[in-house]
């Protein structure tokens, strides 16, 4: 998407060969009207799959996914990080850990908020190793509901998300692909 790729050339700040700061539009500092932009996009791309809830993960795919889940006219949920195991049953739960952070927490959806009929969309900001996107698709499976499609805004290509997730059947809308980064340096797969 022409508009997230020029942003990120514009002010996205690439601090080695695996990472990518965008705090001053989309993880720290949020520009609603991009937000806006990208939502309307997913909304559209995703618009004929019978998708009844929009899914995302605390906390910076929150604002899109909202956006989204506005413009489709469906409820948003948002699966938590908890730091520990919740053993009452009233939970599914999975352990996720991030490779990019260091951190392990466990992934946990209420069951009141899913149905095994439900057509879910998971909206995230950043597709690295493809870790949470894994676990929220684990509790989806556990619910019996079903994982439709995934839009990611920033995609590093050149980590293993992308293959993991259609290897594991799911099809992946990414706004931005990024082939390589260094210091200084952002490209894009179509360039
Ligand atoms: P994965 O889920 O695809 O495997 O990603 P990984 O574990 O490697 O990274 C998880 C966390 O690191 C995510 O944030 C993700 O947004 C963030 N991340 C990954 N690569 C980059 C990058 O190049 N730049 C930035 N700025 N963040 C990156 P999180 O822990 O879920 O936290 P939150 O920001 O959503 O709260």
């Amino acid at each position: 998407m022409k508009l997230l790729c020029d942003r990120i050339r514009k002010d996205g700040k690439a601090l080695n060969e695996s990472v990518l700061k965008v705090d001053s539009f989309i993880n720290h500092q949020v520009d609603p009207q991009l937000m806006e932009a990208l939502g309307e996009d997913f909304a559209r791309h995703f618009q004929d799959r019978g998708i009844t809830k929009v899914f995302t993960i605390e906390s910076s795919g929150i604002a899109p996914a909202y956006v989204t889940a506005r413009f489709m006219g469906l409820p948003l949920v948002i699966l938590k990080k908890q730091t520990s195991r919740i053993l009452n049953g009233n939970v599914y739960q999975t352990k996720v850990t991030s490779f990019t952070k260091g951190t392990t927490y466990q992934l946990t959806l209420d069951r009141k908020y899913i149905d095994p009929e439900d057509k879910i969309l998971l909206i995230d900001d950043f597709l690295a190793n493809g870790e949470a996107a894994t676990g929220a698709a684990t509790v989806i499976r556990e619910s019996g509901a079903e994982l439709t499609a995934i839009g990611i805004l920033i995609e590093k290509s050149f980590q293993r998300g992308r293959r993991r997730l259609e290897d594991a059947g799911y099809e992946v809308y990414s706004q931005a692909r990024i082939s390589r980064l260094d210091q200084g340096l952002i490209e894009f797969l179509e360039d």
